[in-house]
């Protein structure tokens, strides 16, 4: 490659899914929301999903059962979602912050091939995003308490993070730019949609 840079490394296999793991703040459902309009791929919020099944809320389910009873709702949802997409449906699909460092989770998510994408951000910046939003999930995350339990959270699950598939920085950048890059890095393609004839590649 005389004169040339080389290219950005591209992902191998086109992937149907795309997993956004990361800390709480870092943007999952915001990128992945934006991801999925550009690509025309499905979007879902894995707490969502959580949340319509045990039709309660995170901190409920924390509150009122604690958190080995959320991890066990988290990987009963995951294990479901995995089982659609084995029909071949493209989807983009956000993980609550602890979800990619539970081991069997991680593991389920190697086992089915799909991509996984880790948002990273300076750790102070993760904080003052979770404060700025005012939502139901702002104002609720129980494993949000104070800014040193939220530091020593995130030290002993970076690693874990660290084993996804590709590592994007998020800290600073436009929610736009990260989606973009995440588009050129994995090589996704767009989903044309055809009314007559339904959904075609
Ligand atoms: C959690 C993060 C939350 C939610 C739950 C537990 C965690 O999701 O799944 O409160 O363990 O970090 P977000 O990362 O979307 O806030």
């Amino acid at each position: 490659m005389r004169g040339k840079q080389a290219p950005a490394p591209v992902a191998e296999i086109p992937c149907r899914a795309i997993f956004l793991v990361g800390f709480m703040g870092a943007g999952k459902t915001s990128v992945g929301r934006v991801l999925g309009q550009r690509l025309n791929w499905q979007f879902e919020d894995l707490d969502d999903r959580i949340e319509q099944r045990e039709k309660r809320s995170i901190a409920e389910i924390f509150r009122n059962s604690g958190e080995p009873e959320f991890r066990r709702a988290e990987r009963s949802a995951l294990q479901d979602v995995l089982e659609e997409l084995r029909s071949g449906s493209a989807r983009i699909v956000a993980l609550g912050g602890g979800a990619f460092v539970q081991k069997d989770n991680a593991a389920m998510l190697k086992a089915s091939r799909v991509s996984t994408v880790f948002l990273d951000a300076p750790v102070e910046e993760l904080w003052e995003r979770c404060h700025r939003q005012t939502g139901e999930k702002g104002a609720e995350r129980p494993l949000r308490q104070s800014l040193d339990q939220f530091r020593s959270l995130y030290r002993t699950r970076r690693q874990g993070y660290r084993q996804a598939a590709f590592t994007i920085q998020a800290g600073n950048r436009e929610v736009d730019a990260i989606a973009a890059e995440i588009v050129e890095k994995l090589g996704l393609r767009k989903i044309a949609v055809r009314i007559e004839q339904g959904e075609v590649e």
